[in-house]
């Protein structure tokens, strides 16, 4: 790609960039947000580890929204996180106007790109922003699968002893308590997740799947996860910047898969160079079909107080 935005310097924008800018993703690397100085700075401060990690990408920071003209992937981590005890649905209300001043931003400044939704509620976020923008649905997507299973490959390969290279994992539904990690879809090299561990050990796994972002919060109390969340937005930017067809779980807009339609839910999608290429539809059995369907009804619930 040539541009790529991320609207919000907060630590999950910051990361992001740091890592993008590292890795020489593109030409242009722009932090937006409404913290004029915290934007340049974040900006100026990354521009200077280029001479260490050797990379030419250029820096931008400001809160100018003219910044993001031209952009090819507008990535959005602007938003309040929340605190202790919260859900991620508390913050849904402060985090809708954050949108629907970005998204106003991105349809004048930079109307061909591409959106990915990172701020909390993802799920909810991300169909009011494809909503608000009337784009095609491969066009706007969010990050959260990606996430939730480096989560539970991370906990499957310290209980296992397992390199985490050779854990696969998926995890689908709403970016929240109701999250569904699909042991039966994932596998260590190919093997069944349940060659290594009993069934006790897979509940306890998925549990701490579920709860993974709020006990990174707990633990530190003033703030919320950020080196794990941008290494999974990376991994998208890769996917679509190397139009690599990754099969991913990623926020989609579903029309029709899952028996959904007119929601978001993560689903594994196969995520290039225009976006979410396809869906798949998994063969869910009963008690994965009922755990998703839970996680889509909280989804809707949400959507239904905006
Ligand atoms: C997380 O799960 C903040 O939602 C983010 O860590």
């Amino acid at each position: 790609m040539n541009k790529i935005s991320i609207v919000g310097a907060g630590r999950v924008g910051e990361s992001t960039a740091q890592i993008l800018a590292q890795r020489d993703v593109c030409h242009d690397l722009v932090l937006l947000d409404v913290r004029d100085g915290a934007a340049a700075g974040a900006a100026l401060d990354i521009r200077q580890s280029a001479a260490a990690h050797r990379f030419d990408c250029r820096l931008t920071g400001g809160a100018d929204p003219a910044l993001l003209a031209g952009s090819d992937l507008v990535i959005v981590t602007a938003g309040s996180p929340r605190k202790p005890g919260m859900s991620r649905s508390d913050v849904l209300n402060v985090n809708r106007a954050v949108i629907d001043s970005v998204v106003d931003q991105v349809l004048e400044h930079a109307p061909d790109c591409m959106l990915m939704l990172v701020t909390n509620p993802v799920d909810v976020l991300t169909w009011h922003a494809w909503k608000r923008t009337g784009w095609d649905r491969r066009r706007v997507f969010g990050q959260a699968g990606v996430l939730d299973a480096a989560r539970m490959a991370s906990f499957l390969a310290e209980e296992t002893g397992i390199s985490v290279r050779d854990v696969h994992t998926m995890v689908i539904g709403g970016h929240g308590d109701s999250m569904v990690p699909l042991t039966r879809f994932s596998t260590i090299n190919g093997l069944p997740v349940t060659t290594f561990v009993d069934e006790k050990t897979i509940e306890y796994i998925n549990e701490k799947t579920r709860h993974g972002g709020a006990e990174v919060l707990e633990m530190r109390q003033h703030s919320s996860a950020y080196n794990a969340p941008a290494a999974a937005v990376a991994t998208m930017v890769d996917a679509i910047n190397s139009n690599r067809d990754r099969l991913l779980s990623c926020v989609c807009v579903l029309d029709g898969e899952y028996g959904q339609r007119d929601i978001t839910a993560g689903v594994p999608a196969i995520l290039g160079r225009e976006g979410i290429r396809r869906i798949i539809d998994l063969p869910l059995d009963e008690t994965e079909r009922r755990g998703f369907q839970a996680s889509v009804d909280s989804i809707v619930n949400d959507i239904k107080s905006l």
